[in-house]
């Protein structure tokens, strides 16, 4: 199994995004105290939170999505040294157009892709999640601009947080949702579905 430690190093060496440590610690624990069946994983990058959470259950399978080819593949390989390629399905394309494809439910989703159409997505992942089901969705802090967007900031980031403040506060109000944020790593829900 390649080391975890070794993907995020080539990672972080690759200017590829993949999660913060301890963001990499709640999702493992969270996935061990949930033991999914079926998880779906929106923004692949080379594996790195997939081996985490097939790590933390040893029984769920994973369907994820890449835009990107070249890291779908990398995942691909790191998927199988990792010894779980059996329990993943990689789809590669725009997440936006797979998730209105996909058949079936998951108990499990993580959002991790496009940082700024996460409000885009809810519905369509709120579909898919099966009631009880958990829904952890990573940077919802965004470089800490979510909460106090300056002025000199570039456009594209500004969007960004405006963007994902409007998916924050639908997902801390929603009803159908129970949802807890975590001021660690870049910022971290965990919502669960109640009806
Ligand atoms: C933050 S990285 C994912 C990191 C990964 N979950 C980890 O921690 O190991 C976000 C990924 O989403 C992918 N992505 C961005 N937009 C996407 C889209 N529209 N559809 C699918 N994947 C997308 C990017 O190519 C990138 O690999």
């Amino acid at each position: 199994m390649p080391s975890l430690k070794l993907i995020e190093q080539f990672a972080r060496k690759n200017y590829i995004p993949v999660m913060l440590d301890d963001t990499k610690e709640l999702l493992f624990d969270t996935v061990a105290k949930c033991q999914p069946k079926r998880i779906l994983e929106i923004g692949t990058a080379i594996g790195y939170s997939g081996i985490v959470m097939l790590s933390a259950c040893e029984t769920a399978t994973l369907n994820t999505i890449e835009l990107l080819e070249t890291s779908a593949q990398m995942a691909r390989e790191n998927f199988r040294e990792a010894g779980v390629i059996d329990r993943v399905t990689i789809f590669l394309g725009d997440a936006r157009e797979i998730v209105m494809q996909l058949t079936g439910t998951y108990d499990f989703i993580f959002m991790d892709g496009p940082k700024g159409q996460y409000e885009v997505f809810l519905p369509y992942l709120t579909d898919l999640l099966e009631v009880g089901g958990t829904l952890v969705c990573d940077n919802v802090l965004y470089k800490g601009l979510v909460e106090h967007v300056p002025e000199n900031k570039r456009h594209k980031h500004i969007t960004v947080a405006r963007n994902m403040n409007a998916f924050l506060h639908d997902i801390t109000t929603n009803p159908r949702y129970q949802t807890e944020l975590f001021r660690i790593g870049d910022g971290v829900t965990i919502s669960k579905k109640l009806s």
